[in-house]
């Protein structure tokens, strides 16, 4: 049963929330089945937690599904994650979209086989339209990947008479970047109990809120997101000014 206090959600909810999906492996090791069980897992407590971000209105949520060093995972299990994400792409689009959710998936899409890529672009074609929930899957991302894309962006515009490097400035690096268009993430989950950023989205999650627990993600459910949401709710987020600055504004 969720217990999250509704009068704290609504005006404290964070807008976007990114999450790093830590301890699959660990779940499943435990159960002494191989790591791909905790994967499959995983998958389940996705759907709970794109539930229940319906619920709460939340807008935005982006899940770290395959960051650019897990292709040094051995290759039976990249291949078994592989499978896995075109298994529950086809399984579970139509209750995507039935509910309203857009699918988006951000990284380099030049290592994944044709049939992986396609499945990508039809799922956010056919999703194109919805506004109820985005769902980012980031997949073959790197944050510092993300950074240099979009330097490199800049750098051709530059070259080509487009753009004066000395009007190079955060908001044009910004334009360059994954998920620009988004708010950026509030909250900043990561489940498993390791506390590091492990190279997701470094330049959008500056003023993010972080929060750890030691719950692996298989067992992440609706309660532990309302968990977060309430420790959220607590934070004073002042973006450089100070505490007395926020409270005499509001
Ligand atoms: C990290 O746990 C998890 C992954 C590298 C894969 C995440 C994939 C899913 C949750 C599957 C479903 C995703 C989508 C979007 C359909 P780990 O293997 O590093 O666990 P460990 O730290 O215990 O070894």
């Amino acid at each position: 049963m969720s217990t999250i206090d509704p009068a704290i959600a609504v005006q404290r909810l964070p807008r976007h929330i990114a999450i790093v999906m830590d301890g699959n492996g660990r779940w499943a090791e435990a159960r002494h089945r191989p790591r791909t069980f905790g994967h499959h897992a995983g998958v389940q407590a996705v759907r709970q937690v794109v539930e229940a971000c319906i619920r709460r209105s939340v807008s935005t949520l982006t899940l770290f599904a395959f960051s650019s060093e897990n292709w040094k995972r051995p290759v039976s299990e990249v291949s078994a994650l592989m499978d896995l994400f075109m298994r529950a792409m086809d399984r579970e689009v139509d209750g995507l979209h039935n509910n309203g959710v857009r699918l988006s998936f951000i990284g380099d899409r030049s290592a994944f086989q044709s049939e992986l890529v396609e499945r990508m672009s039809r799922v956010e074609m056919k999703t194109a339209g919805n506004e109820r929930l985005m769902l980012n899957i980031a997949a073959n991302y790197g944050g510092r990947w993300d950074i240099v894309r979009a330097a490199r962006a800049l750098a051709q515009r530059a070259a080509a008479g487009e753009v004066d490097p000395q009007s190079i400035d955060e908001a044009s690096l910004h334009a360059e970047i994954a998920l620009s268009a988004l708010p950026e993430p509030d909250l900043f989950i990561r489940t498993g109990g390791e506390q590091r950023i492990s190279n997701f989205l470094l330049w959008q999650i500056a003023y993010s809120e972080l929060w750890f627990t030691e719950v692996l993600w298989p067992d992440f459910d609706a309660d532990c997101l309302d968990q977060a949401l309430h420790a959220y709710a607590q934070r004073e987020r002042r973006f450089g000014r100070t505490g007395a600055q926020l409270r005499s504004a509001s």
